[in-house]
């Protein structure tokens, strides 16, 4: 697999599944845009980390729930590379808590960053990439969003809503070489599932058939397999990376 010479943004690349996304599009040859929108620390760990290793990376900050930002982000971006081959849509939010307390809220923030933020922002590459009759579009949905949880009612429905814009646009953008798919996470150890209690955790573990959590290095080996060549004929899909805790 070599991603040589592809230019490749990932939201929310500053941290957790994000980051292993961009050490590994990176370590096979693409430069990556690490976008954030609060902490700038954590991207430069990341764009330096890949730096480190030979490989070619910058930040970008934006809140991927304002339509403005990521015009003139993108804007940036295209003038800056000419081009943009992968978007992966990974940045993500929880505000849980159950139905009857939720507040507009927390439902409106999380459908703002996770699913509009995935509307803006394929929305800001896809001139570029049906021009250049090739792009890759990467959705990061969840298992949540396939089999629902308590308490994340609001996660749920902008995950379950990923899937459904994915196969859209999978469907509108075909015809011009550009595919897009989704990846869905189980449980992995990043900073949204590290205040788990221990109980929660042992829970958890005990109906994934593998036993463990998974690494966020996992869910990068599955989104680095749909950015590649070998995946050019891959549209619509939705690749689970969960341990077996759910198989569809
Ligand atoms: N961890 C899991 O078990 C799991 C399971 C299934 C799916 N997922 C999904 O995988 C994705 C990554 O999760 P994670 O666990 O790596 O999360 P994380 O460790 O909490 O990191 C979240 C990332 O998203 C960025 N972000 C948050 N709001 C943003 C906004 N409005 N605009 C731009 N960037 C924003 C953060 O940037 P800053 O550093 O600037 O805050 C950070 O880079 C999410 O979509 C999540 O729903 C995770």
């Amino acid at each position: 697999m070599s991603l040589t010479g592809k230019i490749a943004v990932v939201t929310g690349g500053s941290r957790g599944i994000g980051r292993a996304i961009c050490q590994r599009l990176a370590a096979l040859g693409a430069t990556v845009i690490v976008n954030y929108v609060s902490n700038p620390a954590a991207a430069d760990e990341t764009v330096k980390s890949i730096k480190d290793n030979g490989g070619s990376a910058d930040s970008s900050r934006f809140n991927v729930a304002v339509a403005a930002e990521i015009e003139e982000a993108f804007k940036k971006i295209l003038a800056d590379h000419g081009r943009v081959d992968i978007l992966v849509n990974n940045a993500g939010i929880t505000r849980d808590g159950l139905l009857m307390k939720m507040k507009e809220e927390q439902w409106d923030e999380v459908l703002d960053t996770n699913l509009k933020g995935a509307f803006l922002c394929t929305k800001a590459v896809t001139r570029a990439m049906m021009k250049q009759r090739s792009g890759r579009i990467i959705n990061i949905t969840s298992v949540i969003g396939y089999a629902g949880n308590a308490g994340q009612a609001n996660y749920a429905a902008a995950k379950a809503g990923m899937v459904g814009f994915t196969k859209s646009v999978a469907k509108e953008l075909a015809s011009r070489g550009v595919t897009a798919n989704s990846v869905a996470p189980g449980y992995i150890v990043t900073d949204m599932t590290k205040d788990l209690s221990s109980e929660i955790t042992e829970t958890i573990k005990s109906e994934i058939p593998m036993g463990v959590l998974g690494e966020a290095d996992d869910v990068a080996q599955a989104v680095a397999f749909l950015a590649s060549d070998g995946a050019r004929y891959v549209t619509g899909q939705c690749i689970h990376v969960n341990g077996g805790m759910l198989m569809e």
